[in-house]
């Protein structure tokens, strides 16, 4: 029996893919604000990036079950192959990064001998050993990832757009709605 592959993500991967993207655009922000401020604004924006970005964590585990699960629609067969490897490799980076940012933020504060808390009393545990060292390598490793992943996501912006409005060709509607 053969089944015609799904020509649209699924409603869970539409709802977490909006959902995830609204929340790691202000986590960038708020992370940019965050360090730039002095005021106690500071640890305000400090108590909601630790748990955002722990949710977020809890989020892409989710998004990636669905998606090995259900797997993506196939990209339109006339996609040059350049524009598919491309398609391909961003979306894995931005997969990996999205793992890789509250990992290190998480790591970063357990090195540093910080407690990473959720809200209240409530603590996670470290997940590294305290070191120094390890702090610094983590905490400009935060940085730079994080600014890796604001550059994909600019990529991605780009590539979305072009296949909406210049190629239109069932990409960005694949992930804006359900089936026609
Ligand atoms: C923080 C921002 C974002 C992240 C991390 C992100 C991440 C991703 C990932 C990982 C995929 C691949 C889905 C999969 O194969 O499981 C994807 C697909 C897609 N995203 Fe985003 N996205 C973001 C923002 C946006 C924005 C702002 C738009 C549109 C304006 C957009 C439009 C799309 C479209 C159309 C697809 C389907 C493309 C395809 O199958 O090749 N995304 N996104
Ligand atoms: C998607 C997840 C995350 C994103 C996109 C993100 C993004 C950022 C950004 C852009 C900065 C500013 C970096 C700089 O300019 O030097 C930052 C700083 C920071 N982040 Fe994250 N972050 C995430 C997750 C986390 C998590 C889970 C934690 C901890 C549990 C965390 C803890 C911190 C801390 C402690 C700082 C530095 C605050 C300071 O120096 O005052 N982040 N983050």
């Amino acid at each position: 029996m053969s089944t015609t592959p799904a020509t649209n993500f699924s409603l869970p991967a539409r709802v977490l893919h909006w959902t995830m993207a609204v929340l790691i655009l202000a986590m960038l922000f708020i992370g940019v604000g965050m360090v730039a401020s002095i005021s106690e604004r500071h640890e305000w924006l400090v108590q909601i990036h630790k748990p955002l970005g722990i949710a977020l964590l809890v989020l892409v585990v989710l998004r990636l079950f669905i998606r090995l699960k259900r797997g993506a629609p196939p990209l339109p067969a006339d996609l040059p192959g350049i524009q598919r490897r491309l398609a391909h490799l961003s979306h894995l980076a931005l997969y990996l990064l999205m793992f890789l940012m509250p990992l290190i933020g998480w790591s970063m504060l357990s090195a540093g001998g910080y407690p990473v808390i959720l809200y209240g009393p409530v603590l996670l545990p470290p997940i590294v050993p305290e070191n120094p060292l390890l702090f610094a390598i983590l905490r400009q490793a935060h940085t730079y990832l994080a600014f890796l992943l604001f550059l994909t996501i600019l990529g991605h912006l780009g590539a979305a757009l072009y296949h909406g409005l210049i190629r239109r060709d069932g990409v960005f509607s694949s992930m804006a709605r359900g089936k026609p």
